[in-house]
């Protein structure tokens, strides 16, 4: 028995240290070259569906929930998220000022062209009402009706702009898009040959000097107001960022440049495009993203190289409307939260995740659909506010890097990702993914990050917000930093109250495990999330070194000023 038991203990050890997986990481602790520019505060958003607004903002009366929703994200990251308000069905819309209902309408005298007819849909006023409902100074990007052309298309899209710059108050019109995805307008009727991007160019820019003789310029807005070309695949077409400049785009008209940015559209996935079949195991492959990505990356050092902005308006994990058991599901939030680090260090200005009212993929439902009689936040929606949180830390500041993680074993290949996150030139936070599927029902293992954060970290306390959920097949019972948000209210709740500390060791090394099918931000010196009014400052209070303290269940909110008053307190004792 006494053999026995020792021959299995050992075997035991054994097993443990085969399993043991980890990888030592050593971030550069004042921001390295090749790291991203400052975030944009609005870096992390959306794009909705024009034909769908009204589900997200409510009709007649305000969907409360998507408002609260984005006010989250607002109040974590300093400024609102980024909306794009385009897609395919901006190309089907008119402006009527007389159409005052809070939907849209049906054309009974449609005529234009198109297998969708260019002028099937009507819009008013109250398009932009209910637009108004999200936060203030929310940025919005708008797709204007290029597919339109018959005789009058110069009235139709100017009074559809002049719509946007009087309707918007409350939120801020930040650019146009003009025409969505034209590179599919031969198989969708709306233009025939020949359409290449030469002729795009031609019609692109005729627009855009209307546009800015009779709106912008008298509402004392810039020419340089539109994003082009806004394409569905810059593979293999005429759409590509360098023949578009050699077709003039960036010459402008009369001497008046329109260009603001680089838009283009991806998904990781889109049914009924991609060829191979997808498992939530495949988008869990963070690999596959750089492979799927890798011709955009291309286009994006093309776009930087012309000296404006590229972003990506048009983005999801699986198009056009999810794919349930994949999209829905807590590891679409791990690649969520993966995407964003990557498109920022690839130096993506900004990133507009899609959403339409009947998507799986959408990041919350914002009206009762497929069997709920609620609305609900899917788990994608967690890593929005991970994210919000991490960008919102470095006050304008933030910073993004990627960590070298390609050396971690085939049980792990394709599966981790570190990023180090910089505020005020100083590392500041670690983004550690271990995208292993490890579904809820089954026995989950763990990779280990060893980081050494430099002797400048020594000693210090590093405060761990989990992205976690029971597995990564979880639709339900996401949790980010200890917060969950409320199915009707949208509200955060303190679902798990606990502070998750580890401290770095006397030359700033720290070692932190994460179990498969789990995220974790790693910010060094106070938790993610209550630094926004107010930063601790370490010398005022020696904190317990235990691995894990308990803060006192409560919102961020509370959270935050029951902190104020411990510094305050503690100021008070050191006078
Ligand atoms: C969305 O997911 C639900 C299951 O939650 C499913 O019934 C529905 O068919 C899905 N919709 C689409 C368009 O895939
Ligand atoms: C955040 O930045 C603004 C200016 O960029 C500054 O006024 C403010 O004090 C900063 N807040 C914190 C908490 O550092």
């Amino acid at each position: 028995m006494f053999t026995r038991s020792i021959c299995t203990t050992s075997i035991a050890i054994l097993s443990s240290r085969a399993l043991a997986q980890y990888i030592s990481l050593s971030p550069a602790t004042t921001v390295p070259s090749g790291a991203s520019n400052y975030v944009d505060p609005s870096f992390a958003g959306f794009g909705i569906e024009p034909s769908n607004l009204f589900s997200f903002t409510g009709g007649d009366d305000t969907n409360t929930f998507s408002v609260q929703l984005l006010q989250n994200l607002a109040d974590y990251a300093g400024l609102p998220a980024h909306i794009r308000l385009g897609g395919n069905t901006q190309d089907y819309m008119i402006y009527d000022a007389s159409q005052t209902q809070y939907k849209w309408t049906a054309n009974t005298n449609s005529r234009a062209q198109g297998v969708i007819a260019a002028d099937s849909m009507i819009i008013g006023p109250a398009y932009f009402k209910a637009l108004d409902r999200f936060p203030k100074g929310t940025p919005v990007t708008f797709g204007l009706n290029m597919a339109y052309i018959d005789n009058d298309w110069e009235d139709r899209i100017v009074k559809m702009a002049q719509g946007a710059v009087d309707g918007m108050k409350n939120v801020k019109l930040y650019s146009f898009e003009v025409g969505n995805e034209p590179d599919l307008w031969l198989k969708n009727s709306f233009r025939s040959a020949p359409w290449t991007g030469q002729t795009y160019t031609t019609q692109f820019l005729d627009r855009c000097a209307k546009l800015y003789e009779r709106v912008l310029k008298p509402a004392n807005l810039p020419s340089a107001f539109f994003e082009p070309p806004a394409t569905a695949s810059t593979i293999g077409t005429t759409f590509e960022i360098a023949q578009l400049v050699d077709d003039g785009i960036m010459t402008g008209r009369d001497g008046n440049n329109f260009m603001t940015a680089w838009n283009q559209h991806d998904y990781f996935y889109f049914i009924g495009v991609t060829p191979t079949p997808l498992t939530l195991d495949d988008l869990m492959d963070l690999d596959a993203t750089n492979t799927q990505f890798a011709y955009w990356e291309k286009q994006v050092k093309a776009a930087l190289n012309t000296g404006l902005p590229y972003v990506l308006r048009e983005m999801s994990s699986v198009g056009p409307i999810g794919m349930p058991g994949v999209s829905d599901t807590f590891g679409a939030s791990l690649w969520t939260l993966n995407f964003f680090m990557y498109a920022a260090t690839l130096g993506i200005q900004s990133v507009q995740m899609h959403m339409t009212a009947n998507s799986n993929a959408s990041a919350w439902q914002p009206i009762p659909m497929y069997g709920s009689d609620t609305s609900f936040v899917r788990p994608q929606y967690y890593a929005h506010a991970a994210v919000a949180q991490l960008i919102g830390n470095g006050n304008g500041t933030t910073q993004i890097s990627v960590l070298k993680t390609s050396n971690v074993g085939a049980t792990y290949s394709g599966r981790i990702r570190a990023y180090a996150a910089y505020a005020k030139d100083n590392l500041q936070a670690l983004v550690l993914i271990n995208s292993k599927l490890a579904e809820a029902s089954q026995d989950k293992g763990s990779f280990t990050f060893n980081i050494n954060l430099g002797s400048a970290n020594a000693n210090k306390d590093v405060f761990l917000s989990y992205l976690t959920a029971d597995g990564g097949d979880s639709q339900k019972g996401v949790t980010w930093n200890g917060l969950s948000y409320d199915d009707i209210t949208g509200q955060s709740n303190v679902a798990d109250a606990t502070v998750n500390v580890v401290t770095a060791d006397g030359q700033g090394k720290v070692s932190i495990p994460i179990r498969d099918s789990q995220a974790i931000v790693a910010n060094i010196g106070w938790q993610l999330g209550v630094n926004l009014v107010l930063k601790p400052d370490p010398t005022q209070s020696k904190k317990s070194s235990a691995a894990t303290t308990s803060m006192p269940g409560a919102s961020n909110a509370v959270y935050t000023s029951i902190m104020a008053i411990i510094v305050a307190l503690a100021m008070v004792v050191a006078r």
